[in-house]
């Protein structure tokens, strides 16, 4: 999400502006709705005195560049700037940051990341008359280093004794109009890296900010503040012990840098996958522990009476719909359709107010999927857009919304995307079920605890890769690949044949497992690889067992079968020619889990092909046109 860069140099002049723009311009792929800038100007180059300067602007980096063109910034030696992907208000020239806090607004803040507690702490604030110019979380932490400056008369000191209230992800950088020269920075669950200079230094959320400049590099750890001056830089953690981070050279190209070192954009958001889900889990519980949604412009009555759910969505986004489908009816009784929105808008669909249209959407534009929710609110249904970007046409158009916070996917397959859109699915499906009671209300809270915990089991799915990537090297030559999954497991299928048909140009099919017998089994042959994604052993109806029957049924026939199958589950092993394994975890959660090795498997298959696996032939990331 969010780019970072920070700057301090040795003399007054143009350089600190023209480091942060170019900084800004590497950065744009972690975020593009808007952008500013700060500059510490100093005295004897401004006869107002010492100030800051600020500006900022919705939209690309480009109307930044503009509005700074259109007016004259006064020379400096200290800047900071920011390139935004909303999470908290819209992408307009008031949410984008710098914010200013303290006396006479003479603190700029920047911020990457979401902070939790943002409205118990506004709520502090506003009480003690404070007045804020933004809906953004970033604004509550600026107001209150500000207040702690004009207390301490230090920025560090002052950063330090704010970032301990601040619940959840953050990078904050801050400048003072007081202590030009200075640049200070904090993180928590957010990166932040020093370049290291010769008289001057910098920050950035990821050395693409830097890497025109300097290939020294200092990532800072955990919960550290760094102060950087022209000479040097500062390390210490949150409680003001002496600290220091890890220092590095850069061996990455500045291409190679805003990929964050990986070869792809889409091999770097498959590794992003642990990031989207944790942070679209974020700030989403309030101080006694309830669900709490984004834009909620649907009274809690009127979602009481929803008695049917529709989810409108196209490509991966209608499969995570179909996983959503599973969860949402069984924690909440209430009966979900899945849709897809081409299909729906010209159905002469049935729906009135007591109707929930849920549309799934990554970029929020997608065309079929806009017309299907303008056509839901004709018929008076309920709408709610579950979307990863702000200020889109989509979540414009709905009542309510719910954003996924897996920052901007650049790759035409979607990945990340996907992942936050089943979390953000369940994340609702949880909240219908508390707000309607039942026997699923008081499980919610318990499963909202295992959710919170996946992240760190995608992470050991994408750590145990290296069977997989030799596996699709080994297929570069396959011509078909079939995929069976049931429950849950069906819509993995799906979506694993759809990612080899996006990037690798293979025949690939996803079916229900049961299905088979039906039909499917008429085109095992010997050598036909399958992927299996066995259902988890907890699954209800002896689920598990069923699947390790259709395994048999297609390895006696020839077939070469790649199980997926949780960790501990052995019933699989005398049936598989592979075995991919992923933690175990709620039946109802497993596919953040197997989808993992299908999205590497299409990517490294593609890769060995020399596909362009981030710009497939005849696919856009964005369909704009029914
Ligand atoms: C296009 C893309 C797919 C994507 C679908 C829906 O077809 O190629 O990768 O899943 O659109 O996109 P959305 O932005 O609405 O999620």
């Amino acid at each position: 999400m969010c780019g970072i860069v920070g700057y301090v140099g040795p003399s007054t002049d143009d350089k600190a502006l023209q480091v942060v723009m170019e900084g800004l311009a590497r950065l744009e792929y972690r975020g593009y709705d808007s952008a500013g800038v700060a500059l510490v100007t100093e005295a004897a180059q401004n006869g107002a005195g010492n100030g800051v300067q600020s500006e900022k602007r919705a939209g690309k980096l480009e109307n930044l560049r503009g509005a700074l063109y259109a007016r004259e910034m006064a020379p400096s030696r200290t800047a900071i700037g920011h390139t935004r992907w909303a999470t908290h208000g819209g992408p307009t020239d008031g949410n984008a940051h710098p914010h200013r806090g303290g006396d006479g607004d003479r603190l700029a803040l920047i911020h990457n990341g979401i902070i939790e507690n943002f409205h118990a702490l506004k709520k502090e604030l506003l009480a003690e008359g404070v007045d804020f110019d933004s809906e953004t979380d970033t604004e509550v932490a600026a107001k209150l280093v500000g207040r702690e400056y004009d207390r301490l008369g230090d920025l560090t000191e002052a950063m330090r004794a704010v970032v301990g209230r601040l619940e959840g992800a953050f990078t904050l950088l801050a400048v003072h109009a007081d202590s030009p020269g200075t640049v200070v920075g904090a993180r928590r669950n957010s990166p932040l890296v020093v370049g290291v200079g010769d008289g001057e230094n910098y920050l950035g959320s990821d050395v693409a900010a830097f890497i025109g400049y300097t290939r020294h590099a200092v990532e800072l750890g955990q919960d550290q503040i760094v102060t950087i001056t022209p000479d040097g830089y500062e390390v210490i953690g949150f409680d003001g012990s002496p600290a220091q981070g890890n220092a590095y050279e850069v061996t990455w190209d500045a291409a190679a840098a805003e990929k964050g070192g990986y070869e792809t954009f889409m091999e770097k958001e498959i590794y992003e996958q642990p990031h989207a889900v944790a942070d679209t889990l974020l700030g989403r519980t309030d101080e006694e522990g309830r669900l709490v949604l984004d834009d909620m412009r649907i009274s809690e009555e009127q979602l009481s009476r929803v008695d049917r759910i529709v989810m409108v969505a196209c490509g991966t986004a209608a499969y995570s719909g179909m996983v959503a489908k599973y969860a949402i009816e069984h924690w909440t009784r209430i009966p979900v359709e899945v849709a897809l929105a081409h299909e729906f808008r010209y159905s002469d669909p049935i729906a009135d107010e007591r109707t929930l249209v849920v549309s799934i959407s990554q970029s929020g534009e997608t065309m079929d999927t806009l017309m299907a929710v303008k056509h839901a609110r004709e018929l008076g249904a309920l709408t709610l857009s579950i979307c990863n970007t702000h200020g889109s046409t989509i979540p414009r158009e709905s009542d309510a919304v719910l954003y996924t916070h897996a920052g901007p996917e650049v790759a035409v397959a979607s990945t990340k995307g996907f992942t936050a859109q089943i979390t953000a699915a369940y994340i609702l499906g949880l909240y219908l079920a508390q707000l309607r009671g039942g026997t699923y209300a008081d499980e919610a809270q318990a499963v909202m605890r295992e959710l919170r915990g996946l992240p760190d089991k995608i992470q050991t799915v994408l750590d145990r890769m290296e069977r997989v990537i030799e596996i699709a090297r080994f297929m570069a030559d396959t011509r078909s690949v079939l995929f069976l999954g049931r429950h849950v497991g069906y819509p993995i299928a799906l979506e694993g044949a759809l990612k080899l048909k996006e990037i690798a140009y293979i025949h690939a099919e996803g079916f229900a497992a049961g299905e088979l017998k039906h039909g499917p089994i008429a085109l095992i042959e010997p050598g036909q690889p399958v992927f299996v994604i066995a259902p988890g052993t907890a699954t209800p109806h002896d689920l598990h067992k069923k699947v390790v029957s259709n395994i048999q049924e297609i390895r006696a026939r020839g077939a070469r079968t790649l199980v997926i199958a949780e960790d501990g589950d052995e019933d699989v092993v005398p049936f598989a020619d592979e075995v991919i394994r992923v933690p175990a975890s709620l039946p109802l959660l497993m596919p953040l889990l197997t989808i993992v090795p299908l999205q590497v498997f299409a990517l490294h298959l593609a890769s060995a092909k020399g596909l362009d696996v981030d710009q497939p032939r005849n696919l856009a990331k964005s369909v704009t046109v029914e």
